[in-house]
């Protein structure tokens, strides 16, 4: 399945350990009570889940049993019945919670805007009401395609309260993209904005779903916030405005309890195939999962400011910006715009006026951070913050120090977080206070995971090998199949080796037993920590009339990761232009969305292939990189294209 050998060349070996005052404070204060809670988690995980559960989540309907497994499905205190919603929201408002601050918005042209438990559910129960009246009831697919607002949290926490299922689509994402998960999930509705703001401009939200629509039966209202105010197009009947639409409705709902197995969201992620997978979460063992980590990985306190930077369109926002933070009856602070607008200090100026204590964003950002300088973090006190998180890709160890040093003023421990849209919450992970860090590596499993570094023959690699990445035993919030398509569920994660779940990831234990994941193994590549498939660009660019064939692969790159690089064969008689190299680009931008953008076209007579017609991707990859082809080529078709395509450049 993977033409690349796993190596791992990091050497390592700083050690940053936990401060007396930290770990004097943390939720789980000592190495002895990790190792005492981990071991049960994994020799009897029905009793420490079904202890979590019960302590962490207000049930309407206790469960009887934990798990049932019948591999690879997994049913999470199938009896239990629970609201997702309620468990964000009521049960705050008589804990003590009700005007504490629930999320705290900062737009980008810097208006702010404070949402108390009490105001955010009412504002949750008059959608839920809204979108009740247009139809919608248990079961039903909502699209949401919002900027990062309060009201894209409402519409998700709506959407749970009502046990319709929601699919959040980035709003970076083209028409095409908002088409093809649409249809792929039949949703009923989808809720927008007419537009939202990035660095002083209009991100056009509205007139994406209005192309999108015209192709997509299933949808019989588009529900539009009024958030930027330009003039946008609106449907007779079908288009809706949020604010009519909650104008006369009652700001309070009586939920109902649903299973919970029942399905809470599909979020689609890309695979090593072109059509994007529709990952499946349920109710409680998600929630518990996203609850359960905020306690623990991010030592949540009453008082925290919980600041993370993701979008809700990736799993991160879902996670860390509205299931987890909120349940956990957490204030969550929330940024529309873009990090480095009006200037590249925004992100530090937002944390001293909004006194954040717990930052969680991204290596990409950080990197990018790190170019800008430090002069922009240093105009800023940054007092506030106590623990710095990251997540979506490998932390390179020099990026880790900066974000330890300039942002943290090594007062603050780093949770390098490992995990997945299909994992639902944090898997792997140090535990602040307690785990001795290493930079760069995201050390040990959190409670019920048991990662294990395997050979191509299944088994364990030694210490200090890389491997490929598996999880041993099921877990609360997995992905519980993907979305209509059950068979690829078993193929793509249950397949590789039997009884285990494959992550997709290459990996090595240290001789500490710390866990270093050094990215994906498979056709998906990690750009700015955005999933990115291969194939799905691949196939927008031959989507092109002017191209015959293309093979996307990935480049190492500084700020982001990794960089997209496309080797393309044109048409007969089709001239290979620079004009055309950016138009191919736009191409790209168009199909699936901004983020998706080539970094680098480059045209070829033919393309290195095996002799059944494989593209060999390897060859590839070691010419983007821009280093002589090694290692073995026999099963190369003809050599001369090798030989042409380094010529090229
Ligand atoms: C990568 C994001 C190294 C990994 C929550 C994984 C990481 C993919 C880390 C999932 C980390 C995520 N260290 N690699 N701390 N966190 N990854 O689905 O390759 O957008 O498989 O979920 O990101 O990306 P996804």
């Amino acid at each position: 399945m993977t033409d690349q050998t796993i190596t791992s060349i990091s050497r390592e070996t700083r050690v940053v350990r936990p401060s007396a005052e930290f770990k004097a404070q943390a939720n789980l204060g000592s190495e002895a009570s990790y190792k005492r809670l981990y071991a049960e988690s994994v020799n009897t995980p029905e009793k420490f889940w079904g202890r979590q559960a019960r302590e962490h989540l207000t049930w309407r309907r206790p469960f009887k049993k934990v798990l049932k497994w019948k591999l690879p499905h997994a049913k999470w205190f199938e009896s239990g019945r629970l609201n997702v919603a309620e468990n964000c929201l009521d049960r705050h408002l008589t804990s003590g919670r009700a005007n504490k601050a629930a999320i705290i918005f900062e737009g980008e042209p810097g208006d702010v805007r404070t949402l108390t438990y009490r105001q955010l559910h009412g504002e949750v129960c008059r959608m839920a009401n809204a979108l009740a009246g247009l139809g919608l009831a248990k079961g039903d697919r909502a699209a949401i395609y919002m900027p990062m607002v309060p009201e894209a949290a409402i519409a998700m926490l709506a959407c749970a309260r009502l046990g319709v299922v929601h699919t959040v689509i980035f709003g970076g994402f083209s028409s095409e993209a908002i088409k093809d998960r649409v249809n792929d999930c039949k949703a009923r509705v989808i809720i927008t904005a007419d537009g939202g703001w990035r660095r002083g401009k209009i991100i056009e939200l509205k007139s994406s779903v209005d192309r999108a629509v015209t192709a997509t039966p299933s949808v019989e209202h588009v529900v539009v916030l009024k958030r930027t105010g330009q003039e946008v197009a609106m449907a007779e009947g079908r288009d809706l405005w949020w604010h009519d639409l909650v104008a006369a409705r009652s700001d309070s709902h009586k939920a109902q309890a649903f299973g919970s197995e029942h399905p809470l969201f599909i979020l689609y992620t890309s695979g090593s195939t072109g059509k994007p997978k529709g990952v499946l979460h349920t109710s409680a063992g998600y929630l518990l999962g996203a609850t359960i980590t905020m306690k623990y990985v991010f030592d949540l306190k009453e008082d925290d400011v919980f600041f993370c930077t993701a979008d809700v369109g990736w799993v991160t926002g879902h996670s860390y910006v509205v299931y987890g933070p909120l349940s956990s009856g957490a204030t969550v602070f929330m940024y529309e715009g873009a990090p480095n607008h009006p200037e590249p200090d925004r992100l530090w100026e937002l944390i001293d006026r909004h006194h954040a204590t717990i930052l969680y964003t991204a290596p990409t950002a950080i990197r990018t951070f790190m170019r800008w300088g430090d002069a922009y973090v240093n105009r800023h006190r940054l007092d506030s913050l106590r623990l710095l998180g990251t997540v979506g890709e490998p932390i390179n160890p020099e990026a880790w120090m900066w974000y330890y040093t300039v942002v943290g003023k090594k007062r603050c421990p780093i949770v390098d977080t490992w995990w997945q849209t299909e994992t639902g919450a944090i898997m792997v992970t140090p535990l602040p206070g307690i785990t001795p860090l290493k930079p760069g590596s995201c050390t040990r499993p959190f409670f019920g995971v048991v990662p294990r570094v395997l050979d191509e023959a299944g088994n364990d690699v030694p210490r200090g090998s890389g491997g490929r990445l598996f999880l041993a035993k099921p877990w609360p919030s997995m992905l519980r199949t993907l979305w209509g398509d059950d068979e690829r569920f078993r193929m793509q994660y249950w397949s590789e080796l039997p009884g285990y779940y494959f992550a997709g990831d290459g990996a090595r234990f240290d001789e500490d037993g710390y866990l270093w994941v050094v990215g994906r193994i498979d056709d998906v590549l990690n750009v700015s920590g955005h999933r990115i498939g291969t194939a799905e660009v691949e196939s927008a660019i031959v989507s092109h009339p002017s191209v015959a064939e293309a093979a996307v692969v990935g480049r190492l790159d500084d700020l982001k990761g990794q960089a997209l690089v496309c080797f393309v064969t044109l048409k007969n008689g089709v001239a290979a232009t620079a004009e055309l190299k950016e138009t191919i680009r736009e191409h790209v931008a168009r199909e699936i969305g901004s983020l998706a953008r080539p970094d680098d076209v480059r045209f070829a007579a033919g393309l290195p292939k095996t002799r059944s017609g494989k593209i060999m991707r390897r060859i590839l990859k070691e010419i983007a990189a821009g280093g002589a082809v090694k290692g073995d080529t026999t099963t190369l078709e003809d050599f001369n294209v090798v030989a042409a395509l380094q010529a090229e450049e």
